[in-house]
């Protein structure tokens, strides 16, 4: 029987090419984005190599990720959660000093609450060694001037990760930083720049597939640095 994977902020960047990647390896879908247009056009790419539900909705939706969850559960026993919807913050990123609180407000309901709100909501349906990968970055770890609201936001998320892992050692729990990508996201963050020297999302791919495929302690790890699952394996 295939495996399902839930996989936020599907319709571009990152989020696709795993969408794309999982579903040529059989992987059922059930993805979401808020806008329904660029949603429906993964959805409707996606379908050619697997069952896929899109939902299309907020990820700061309780009741959406409640339907995310539920039609998942339709496909099959839930094999992976995969948080990659995010939230920049303004653009450009303010400097903490005048930084918005009803804006980083927005940031944290996205980059935080949501994805623990899909963790919590889906964990009575996640079968025995599920993996849950929650998207972070380098910003969560390192000090960039005028990246105090995102990245603090993706630091939140780590630790939320980390002790979500050790408080359930039947899971695999990884946090990981994809590296830098050329997406929306990247374009937003640098408005205006030449972003064309960044990597293509897919060059990401191949580390979130061996923490998929493999079975690697829950832990923190660099997309970069894993190697590829053949390689694990042999
Ligand atoms: N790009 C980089 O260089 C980089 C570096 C380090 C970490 N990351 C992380 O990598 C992940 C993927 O980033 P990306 O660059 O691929 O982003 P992206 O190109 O901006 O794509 C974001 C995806 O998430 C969806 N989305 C955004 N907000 C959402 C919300 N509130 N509810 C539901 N869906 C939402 C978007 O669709 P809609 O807009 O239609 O909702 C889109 O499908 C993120 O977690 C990001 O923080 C990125």
């Amino acid at each position: 029987m295939s495996k399902t994977a839930i996989v936020t902020g599907a319709s571009r960047g990152l989020g696709l090419e795993l969408a794309r990647a999982l579903a040529a390896r059989d992987w059922a879908l059930a993805i979401d984005a808020r806008r329904p247009g660029p949603l429906e056009a993964a959805r409707a790419e996606l379908e050619s190599a697997t069952p896929v539900i899109a939902v299309a909705g907020d990820v700061r939706d309780s009741a959406h990720l409640t339907q995310l969850v539920d039609e998942a559960g339709r496909l099959g026993p839930i094999s992976a959660v995969i948080n990659n919807a995010s939230l920049l913050g303004p653009s450009p990123q303010p400097p903490l000093g005048t930084y918005p609180l009803s804006a980083l407000r927005e940031v944290y309901e996205a980059n935080v609450f949501a994805p623990l709100r899909l963790m919590q909501i889906a964990l009575p349906r996640l079968e025995q060694g599920a993996r849950i990968i929650n998207v972070t970055s380098d910003a969560g770890v390192e000090s960039y001037e005028g990246w105090g609201g995102y990245g603090s936001s993706k630091a939140a998320l780590e630790q939320l990760t980390n002790v979500f892992a050790a408080e359930h050692p039947e899971l695999r729990v990884y946090w990981v930083d994809p590296g830098d990508m050329r997406t929306q996201m990247q374009r937003e963050a640098f408005p205006g720049e030449d972003i064309s020297d960044r990597p293509p999302p897919s060059d990401s791919v191949p580390g979130f597939l061996t923490l998929l495929e493999a079975d690697l302690p829950s832990g923190r790890y660099r997309a970069s640095d894993l190697p590829a699952t053949q390689e694990v394996r042999s």
